[in-house]
């Protein structure tokens, strides 16, 4: 169940998001509809988390710093130094409870951009729906997309790996979400 259907998201993200930030929105929550449905996770939360999913991701880097400090969310040195970039998620999860979100939703959203060990079918969904969705090109896509196709698990490893190739490649420092699920995702090779 939904507290906040479909028009109450579009009405959010319409005074918070630019055009292309909302139509990149739909996407997700087109893709993770797809997503929910092919492994099992249910759609219409899939399609709230995606509408919302970036609900904070323009809010300047001080605004987000100051809500992390009023939801008690954690800020370590790698999310010091990209706090819109990194704590978007967990920044708009907490508003978005505030507002009567289901929890379930606020995880994913919460989840979308680090990821974490021991998610749930939804939240990867919505993780994987952010990476694939069909305005993303850069290299490697087509095999995620491809996974996607056929294994939940498998292509969520896929994306995570790439994403920390990229944020390690790029010299930077890697939040310990994503190395927990890049673990989970490759324990067994
Ligand atoms: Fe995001
Ligand atoms: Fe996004």
């Amino acid at each position: 169940v939904t507290a906040l259907d479909r028009a109450a998201a579009e009405e959010l993200i319409a005074g918070r998001l630019s055009r292309r930030r909302r139509d990149h929105a739909r996407r997700v929550a087109a893709e993770a509809v797809l997503l929910a449905r092919r492994f099992g996770a249910s759609p219409a939360q899939a399609e709230i988390a995606g509408l919302l999913h970036d609900y904070c991701r323009e809010l300047p880097d001080g605004e987000t710093l100051a809500a992390a400090a009023l939801h008690g969310i954690p800020v370590g040195p790698v999310e010091a130094r990209r706090p819109r970039k990194i704590l978007h998620g967990p920044v708009a999860a907490a508003e978005l409870l505030d507002l009567g979100l289901d929890p379930a939703i606020a995880a994913a959203i919460r989840l979308h951009t680090v990821g974490d060990a021991g998610m749930t079918v939804l939240e990867k969904c919505v993780y994987l729906a952010d990476y694939v969705e069909p305005g993303r090109d850069f290299p490697g896509i087509a095999e995620v997309r491809e996974l996607a196709g056929t294994s939940l698990d498998v292509a969520v490893g896929a994306a995570v790996r790439l994403s920390l190739l990229d944020i390690i490649r790029r010299g930077r420092g890697v939040v310990p979400g994503a190395l927990a699920l890049y673990n989970e995702t490759h324990a067994g090779q």
